[in-house]
């Protein structure tokens, strides 16, 4: 019994692998492609653990993953890897819709073949996880309902098209193939080895750095922020007891306007690490220009994941955030090595 995951060197998969084995003996193929976001660094305490065995390679790649699920009898496919971050998605699109649509259809078709082909009780157990995100039902105003399963897809972003577009990929291998597949649509997350492009490391970064803390447009857009050990149990949950051709919506109950999430961590920053100078960290927020066609506001209802799997996030907003800055502070040398030239290079980029 073995799982694949896919983008286990970035953030969420990381996260997951490494708690995955703190718990389990069942190993872990890990394939990545290790653009950009994906860092072998986050795995370094597997480092001769012979329940990990990572491969560099593409999910596009459908020969490779065909052989490795018979090599390795895999049991179950975890899906995190592709194109993240909606910034990048502006700037090009292209690799959003190759990994994320061309991608995961690969995927899809080397896990048909598989599946197809197990017997009985091994075909019943298997599993192909697809981790997706809530920006695939699109903005809502400050007063609708928060999004349920039900919603209507209605991305707005390159990233969210090529996610929703995805999450209908694997939503068709179940109705015509039968391929037993569980969907995951989770709010914002946040934690350790997470790049600092996205909201939370970006502004941590650049607070220690000195450097303005960039805030688009009026920064009253809401997101809901979930601590990413609390989106691994949740798919552990979902993976464990979750029922194939179902979605299960995954949320932290914590909306906030970004604002808030800035002040939240300058203050955690005053606490911790004072300024020389006496000043707060929120001295060097920095009104910039707005995101191209910016989601004002995501709100996830979470509670068919609580009603049915018993699922809810162990963390408050406070104590993520907390041990998310404690974090970084203390892994001064994680963001060092992935802040390189290509990160410099994107930031004049995104920010000019
Ligand atoms: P990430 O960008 O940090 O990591 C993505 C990983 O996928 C990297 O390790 C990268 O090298 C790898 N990858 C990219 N293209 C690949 C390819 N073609 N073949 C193999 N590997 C490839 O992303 P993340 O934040 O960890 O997100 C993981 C998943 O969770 C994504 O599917 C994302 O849509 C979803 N998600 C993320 C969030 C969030 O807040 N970060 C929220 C909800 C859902
Ligand atoms: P981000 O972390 O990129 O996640 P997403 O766009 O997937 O929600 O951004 C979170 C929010 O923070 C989003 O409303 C955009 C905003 N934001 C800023 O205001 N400044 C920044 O420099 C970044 C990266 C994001």
């Amino acid at each position: 019994m073995t799982l694949l995951v896919t983008g286990g060197a970035g953030f969420i998969g990381s996260n997951f692998v490494l708690d995955w084995l703190r718990d389990h003996d069942e190993p872990i193929v890990n394939l990545d492609s290790l653009t950009y976001a994906g860092n072998l660094q986050n795995l370094g305490a597997l480092e001769g653990d012979a329940r990990h065995h990572f491969v560099h390679g593409d999910i596009a790649d459908q020969p490779l993953v065909e052989r490795l699920l018979a090599e390795h009898g895999v049991r179950a496919i975890m899906h995190f890897a592709a194109e993240s971050h909606v910034d990048r998605s502006i700037h090009g699109p292209d690799a959003f819709i190759q990994t994320n649509v061309v991608g995961t259809f690969r995927l899809l078709e080397a896990a048909r073949g598989y599946w197809g082909a197990l017997e009985a009780p091994a075909k019943d157990a298997f599993r192909f996880l697809h981790v997706s995100t809530d920006e695939v039902y699109g903005s809502l105003s400050g007063t609708d309902p928060a999004f349920t399963e039900l919603n209507r897809y209605e991305p707005n972003s390159p990233y969210s098209a090529s996610k929703a577009a995805s999450d209908h990929l694997v939503r068709a291998y179940h109705h015509t193939y039968g391929l037993p597949v569980l969907t995951s649509n989770c709010s914002n997350n946040y934690g350790p080895y997470q790049f600092p492009e996205k909201l939370i490391p970006l502004v941590i970064h650049n607070a220690l750095a000195g450097k303005p803390l960039p805030i688009y447009g009026d920064g009253q857009q809401v997101r809901d922020w979930l601590h990413v050990g609390d989106h691994a149990s949740a798919l552990r949950a979902v993976l464990e007891r979750g029922v194939p051709g179902e979605t299960y919506n995954v949320g932290g109950w914590n909306e906030k306007p970004n604002l808030e999430v800035v002040h939240a961590l300058c203050a955690r920053l005053d606490a911790l690490q004072p300024r020389a100078d006496g000043q707060s960290y929120a001295s060097q927020i920095t009104y910039v220009r707005d995101r191209p066609g910016h989601d004002r506001r995501y709100a996830i209802d979470a509670s068919k994941i609580e009603r049915d799997l018993g699922w809810r996030p162990a963390e408050t907003f406070d104590s993520g955030i907390d041990k998310t800055v404690r974090w970084y502070l203390a892994h001064g040398d994680w963001v060092a090595a992935v802040t390189d030239g290509s990160y410099r290079a994107w930031v004049s980029k995104n920010y000019q």
